[in-house]
């Protein structure tokens, strides 16, 4: 389970975050909606402390790493996949170096147990046989197929997912979503996705939360957050719907 209390944050005198708690049981897969720059990667990067709140509990497994160093960091960092907003792979490395490379720094995995793993989870992202492409080599589909091999390669307990459907056609976004549920279902993983692409949310998601002003506004399921009344919720809800039609 992953708890946050009261997290502000701002930038240069910017607030982004204003009190804003949440918390994220085992097992599902949350999803938090709101507007572009409401601060929804901001969220997920202070969970992982590649930001710093400026106020504000966090609570990881029980673990308070509130103001855990880089080093205390680590262990609790190998049990979070992260799928960076744009996929974010090396560009110089092959799709297999990019796979092996978290297990390269992080473990002692044997060169054997590193290729058998990398083989697998492309097997399983249906990726089979690209091992030595480049990234500049594959479409945005299959980049952010590779990108989620890469988080899931440490078989980490919770995946975070930033836009993983953003800027893709909808076919290929349903076969991202498609993944998405599959990762849940055969690795029992508990996921946050972060996405403005309402479609893919209530495909994936069986609890949402509403960002706004910094705080949030609503958590509930598809349901709830379809029938709340708020101005904010409705008129994200109605943007949202116009921009798939
Ligand atoms: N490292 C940073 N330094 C300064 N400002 C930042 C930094 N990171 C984010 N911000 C600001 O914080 C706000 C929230 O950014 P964030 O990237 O979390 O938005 P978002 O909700 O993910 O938006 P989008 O849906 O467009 O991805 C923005 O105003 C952004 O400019
Ligand atoms: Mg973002």
């Amino acid at each position: 389970m992953i708890e946050l209390y009261d997290i502000h944050k701002s930038f240069n005198g910017l607030e982004v975050l204003n009190s804003l708690t949440l918390a994220i049981q085992s097992g599902e897969t949350m999803l938090i909606l709101g507007r572009s720059g409401c601060g929804k990667s901001v969220l997920l990067k202070i969970i992982l402390r590649l930001i710093a709140q400026d106020t504000g509990r966090i609570i990881i497994d029980g673990e308070n790493t509130t103001d855990y160093s880089e080093d205390q960091m680590l262990h609790v960092r190998k049990k979070i996949g992260m799928l960076f907003q744009g996929a974010a792979l090396f560009d110089s490395m092959t799709v297999a170096q990019n796979l092996a490379y978290p297990l390269i720094e992080h473990t002692e995995c044997p060169f054997s147990e590193i290729s058998t793993r990398v083989d697998e989870i492309l097997h399983f992202v249906e990726m089979d046989g690209t091992q030595f492409k480049l990234p500049s080599e594959l479409s945005g589909g299959m980049k952010k197929r590779v990108a989620l091999a890469r988080a899931m390669i440490m078989k980490p307990k919770y995946i975070f997912y930033d836009e993983p459907t953003t800027g893709l056609d909808p076919i290929t976004a349903n076969t991202i979503n498609d993944l998405i549920i599959r990762t849940q279902e055969e690795y029992n993983v508990t996921s946050i996705i972060v996405t403005h692409d309402l479609a893919s949310a209530f495909r994936v998601g069986n609890r949402f939360s509403f960002i706004h002003e910094g705080k949030i506004l609503c958590t509930g399921t598809k349901n709830e957050i379809i029938n709340n009344e708020l101005k904010p919720i409705q008129n994200f809800l109605r943007d949202a719907l116009w921009k798939t039609i």
